[in-house]
């Protein structure tokens, strides 16, 4: 099948907007609250302020209070059961909101009820869900609202085989100087364990001019920080009407003009390609900061997870990275205890580990995921063994974190600062070109600005520094 880049239609945008006024109308302009959660990734968040912006329109604005709120969207994620498991328990807790307020409208959303299965769970458990619908069908948010608020029955949508690209929806972002901005959406790589090609659907990239317009809107408007979003960025633009490899994206956005740093998540290995590394290498305002999940370091579980590269071609493209960017930030995604992981597997892994010494590493345990075909795979890996691998990974990771950081020690960053650090009081959190995090002292309006900080004291995952 041919997957073009397809947007929603004329028609299908202008239903949308007209459902918006509908609830404007149905709520007679009253200054309304929402309260929006959002699990799991970057691409959720970037979801969730989706929702907020068609909110907004609505007529709805941001509470960080559940109780305070007419309408509460749970958006959720479905990576591991863990994150569904804790999205379900926080649905629970609201019960008591429409308790005490009958007219609140409860709505779920996101890759957890793309499923049917947990879609049929809510419907059945949890009677005071009003409706849920899935991360392709966000456009259809605001007629969702507008019936439910017209007394019209719970609506359990489930994604559609195709999903479209809805274009229009203006996000309200969260941060004025950090910014997500999809590129494409959904997943084709069907990696054994993965549940995201079936909750978020076939791989489609937007437009380059759409998303060119929108990057210059950032940057214009001051933002410093820009996250270019999808699942597998390298396949963007592939089986397209339009002519633009990922490469030449990041060539076309990094000639704006402008003081910012241009990142992206996440490259699959299998196709990592030389142009990419070699258009990163060549811009001072695209980040010198690289993450390529790994996943594992055994030739044979990277089969079996239908990863479709050997270890050997990641260090390859690892070396070529270190080659072209030596003071790239290397960060990595690691499972342990896929099924069938021996203990000469994990150690393999581990062995990559100590060869590319990665900044940073986020590690999982093996999650099944039903539907997927590792979740059916024999040989599944007892619970106390993966967490046993997971706490040997983590110590030896810690310590080449601290080793890695403390190369840093003497050295000047210019971190972007993120205001006050929530987790150590009267500090400035910042974040290097590597997206580490520097601690140090200052005004807190220096917050979204660039500061020059000198690293005084590093540990495995903060640094603190002076201002200079
Ligand atoms: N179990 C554990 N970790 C998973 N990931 C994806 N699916 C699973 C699963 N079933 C991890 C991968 C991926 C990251 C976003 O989440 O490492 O890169
Ligand atoms: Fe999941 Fe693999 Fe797609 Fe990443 S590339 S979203 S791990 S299927």
């Amino acid at each position: 099948m041919n997957y073009r880049n397809r947007v929603i239609s004329a028609e299908e945008a202008a239903r949308r907007d007209a459902y918006i006024s509908r609830v404007r109308s149905i709520n007679s302009n009253k200054a309304l609250k929402i309260f929006i959660n959002t699990f799991g990734c970057q691409q959720n968040e970037a979801d969730g302020e989706s929702v907020a912006g068609m909110a907004a329109l609505m007529g709805y604005s941001l509470t960080d209070c559940p109780e305070c709120a007419d309408l509460i969207v749970v958006n959720t994620c479905a990576v591991r059961e863990h994150a569904e498991k804790k999205a379900l328990s926080v649905v629970g807790q609201y019960k008591h909101c429409k308790k005490n307020k009958p007219s609140l409208v409860i709505a779920v959303c996101g890759c957890m009820v793309s499923q049917k299965h947990r879609a049929d769970e809510i419907k059945m458990k949890y009677p005071y869900v009003d409706f849920t619908f899935g991360t392709s069908e966000l456009y259809k948010f605001p007629e969702l609202l507008a019936k439910r608020l017209k007394g019209g029955r719970r609506d359990f949508l489930l994604p559609n085989d195709e999903p479209l690209i809805a274009e229009g929806i203006a996000p309200a972002r969260a941060s004025s100087y950090r910014a997500w901005l999809s590129v494409m959406y959904g997943c084709n790589n069907f990696c054994s364990y993965c549940i995201v090609p079936y909750v978020r659907g076939r791989e489609r990239s937007r437009d380059p001019r759409v998303i060119e317009e929108e990057f210059r809107t950032l940057v214009n408007d001051g933002y410093r920080d820009i996250t270019l979003l999808g699942q597998n960025v390298n396949s963007y633009g592939q089986k397209c009407t339009f002519e633009c490899n990922f490469a030449e994206l990041l060539r076309r956005l990094s000639s704006v003009e402008g003081d910012y740093k241009l990142r992206f998540m996440t490259s699959h290995p299998k196709d990592a390609t030389c142009e990419l590394v070699d258009v990163m290498a060549s811009s001072e305002r695209i980040a010198k900061q690289f993450h390529l999940p790994l996943q594992s370091g055994s030739n044979s579980v990277l089969k079996a997870m239908n990863r479709g590269y050997t270890v050997e071609k990641y260090l390859d493209t690892v070396g070529y990275i270190r080659e072209k960017m030596p003071d790239v930030t290397l960060t990595s995604d690691i499972i342990v205890g896929f099924p069938g992981e021996s203990e000469a597997d994990f150690e393999a892994t581990l062995d990559v580990l100590r060869r590319v010494r990665y900044d940073m590493v986020y590690s999982f345990i093996y999650s099944p995921r039903t539907g997927t075909p590792a979740a059916q795979m024999a040989d599944q890996i007892p619970e106390e063994v993966k967490g046993e691998r997971l706490r040997r990974l983590l110590d030896l990771q810690t310590q080449i974190a601290e080793e890695k950081n403390a190369e840093l020690l003497g050295t000047e960053q210019r971190v972007l600062c993120y205001g006050t650090s929530k987790n150590n009081d009267g500090m400035l959190e910042g974040r290097t070109e590597g997206n580490k995090i520097v601690l140090f002292k200052g005004d807190s309006s220096l917050e979204g600005e660039y500061v020059n900080v000198k690293i005084t004291e590093t540990h495995p995952f903060v640094m603190y520094g002076e201002k200079y």
